[in-house]
């Protein structure tokens, strides 16, 4: 039995694949349990703090009323009226919340700050997506695969886009679930050189694998998961039109869709941008299952909370 109580959730690298099935499969009961009616209050009384310093829909709502159907509460702490935002340390802000909250979420820039934040707070630190990594999202996309495709280990995943925090992501769990994971990027906005070569290490070690290459058409040969995630994200609104050159052939459209395996899935983790990284046609086609996977950022999130509060 692994031990997920009083960890921090701050990338997918730290967890074993043991430890992200027992996530997910916990998940999948907290899902069922909803569908059915039944309540779980299994954080009645447990507070998290939600710290904020980026724009959010999905996140934001899935871990508030995450905290509510588990019986606690949650507190959105924006990052413009909270004390660090004029000012006030990492450090003091960790050590003041864990006084009083049970758990903090935080979605900001700086990926250094989120760990510095976990190296002063006494509580769990879950990382809500910096612009290094977005775990949350990829266990809810881990769930969606899983119930679409009945299995995960043996998949092939094309993530077809920019080399960012959701490939970083993608990288590390789905590759350590057993994926073969292909990730096609254009030169410039290939993933971390650090990130790949530590998912690869992890995937190998698990089943899985991680390749990086440039040619989408390569990575959606055959695939059973296609993934993109928009060209410019959160404070790179600056570089969009650069991006939009760049990016240039890197849509899922109905011919990349006509590549991949017959039944193949359509994710995204959301927003996102008709025209650009995906056309409306796919996102809004039979095989996209992007409400479904927004869905389950709740029921992961739930999963999540449960397990490390
Ligand atoms: N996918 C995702 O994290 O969405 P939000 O930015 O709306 O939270
Ligand atoms: N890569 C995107 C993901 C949004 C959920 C961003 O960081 O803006």
């Amino acid at each position: 039995k692994v031990g997920l109580r009083g960890r921090d959730f701050i990338s997918l690298h730290d967890f074993s694949q043991g430890e992200l099935l027992e996530m997910i499969h916990l998940a999948l009961a907290l899902k069922a349990e909803r569908k059915a009616g039944v309540s779980h209050p299994l954080l009645q009384g447990k507070t998290l703090g939600m710290i904020f310093t980026k724009s959010s829909t999905r996140t934001r709502v899935s871990f508030e009323v995450g905290m509510f159907q588990l019986g606690g509460h949650a507190l959105f702490l924006s990052g413009r009226d909270i004390q660090l935002g004029r000012g006030e340390t990492i450090p003091d802000t960790a050590r003041v919340l864990s006084r009083m909250v049970d758990g903090i979420m935080i979605r900001t820039f700086s990926h250094r700050e989120v760990l510095e934040l976990a190296e002063y707070a006494t509580v769990p630190v879950i990382n809500a997506l910096t612009d290094h990594l977005h775990p949350t999202q990829v266990l809810a996309d881990l769930l969606t695969i899983q119930e679409h495709k009945g299995r995960l280990k043996g998949l092939k995943l094309a993530y077809i886009g920019d080399g960012n925090n959701m490939a970083h992501s993608l990288m590390y769990g789905c590759g350590k679930m057993g994926l073969q994971v292909v990730i096609a990027s254009p030169q410039g906005y290939r993933p971390d050189a650090e990130v790949t070569a530590q998912a690869q290490a992890d995937a190998r070690a698990n089943g899985g694998s991680v390749e990086v290459v440039e040619d989408p058409w390569l990575a959606a040969a055959g695939a059973d998961v296609l993934y993109t995630d928009v060209w410019a994200s959160m404070g790179q609104e600056g570089e969009a039109e650069i991006r939009k050159q760049a990016f240039a052939g890197y849509q899922i459209n109905a011919e990349l869709l006509r590549a991949a395996a017959k039944k193949a899935i359509v994710l995204h983790c959301l927003p996102a941008h008709r025209g650009e990284e995906i056309s409306a046609e796919v996102l809004e086609g039979e095989q996209s299952v992007v409400f479904d996977e927004a869905e389950n950022r709740l029921h992961a999130q739930k999963a999540i909370l449960a397990s490390l509060l």
